[in-house]
């Protein structure tokens, strides 16, 4: 191996495409994501002891592209046990900058209280309320300073009309060359999980959001790397880049 970094990058991109156009091989991926999820495969794993409930190779990208831009502010709508944010924070105080603005409708005591124990929590602003009114939307915003850059995610309801809202009530926040990643697009990709009843489904999710978006929409075109490299991930089509 030379250790040509340059040339070991292209090549990723050039199979990253290929990987992307090979409907057999993305099929399988669904399928198997479909199939362990009878198994709740997604809940197996935690970030520093917290269950984060995201593929690993989201969880991965998400590490990448954190990297990448160096947010100042990170905004995740949906905390639940709290892995994803403090998987955020983490990555954040290894960069040694940054906050993230954690919002959920639901943040029992006990969550709050073990979220806030990491030598890193200084890190974490936890907010109760529902991500789409307009007071929360506020506040998460009020953590950001003239001139900060900002990334966004959201993992909260999954609804076509909360994702929607979401997405047009956080995305200004958003700065140029950083990214929206948008959880659970594999919802319009998948069958109906009969085992797990929730109100969002095909036609009704993340993705169709997403899709009514970027309608129309200049400042934000989906990354077609990552969405290419992904594989088995649940958020195909949900990597959002500002491009202004
Ligand atoms: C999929 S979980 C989040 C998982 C978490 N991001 C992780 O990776 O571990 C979804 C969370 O969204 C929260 N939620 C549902 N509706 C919401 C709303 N309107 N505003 C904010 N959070 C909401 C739920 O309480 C739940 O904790």
């Amino acid at each position: 191996m030379s250790f040509d970094r340059e040339q070991f990058d292209a090549d990723k991109i050039k199979n990253a495409t290929s990987l992307g156009k090979d409907e057999e091989l993305q099929k399988l991926a669904l399928e198997l994501i479909e199939k362990s999820d009878k198994h709740y495969h997604a809940y197996q794993w935690t970030w520093l002891d917290l269950p984060i409930i995201q593929s690993t190779e989201d969880i991965l990208a998400a590490q990448e592209l954190v990297w990448k831009v160096k947010p100042d502010v990170i905004i995740e709508t949906g905390i639940a046990w709290g892995g994803s944010i403090v998987f955020y924070a983490s990555l954040l105080q290894l960069i040694g900058k940054g906050k993230i603005v954690g919002i959920d409708v639901a943040l029992p005591q006990k969550n709050i209280d073990k979220i806030m124990s990491y030598p890193f929590s200084d890190r974490i602003e936890l907010i109760q309320g529902s991500a789409v009114d307009q007071s929360i939307v506020d506040l998460a915003a009020s953590h950001i300073k003239e001139g900060q850059t900002v990334m966004l995610m959201l993992d909260s309801n999954h609804t076509h009309e909360h994702v929607l809202k979401e997405l047009e009530m956080y995305s200004h926040l958003v700065t140029k060359d950083s990214y929206i990643i948008v959880s659970d697009t594999i919802v319009e990709d998948i069958p109906t999980q009969e085992h797990r009843p929730r109100p969002w489904g095909p036609g009704d999710n993340p993705k169709t959001a997403v899709n009514a978006f970027l309608k129309g929409n200049d400042r934000f075109v989906l990354d077609e790397y990552y969405n290419n490299k992904i594989l088995v991930t649940f958020d195909k089509g949900g990597y959002l880049r500002c491009v202004k």
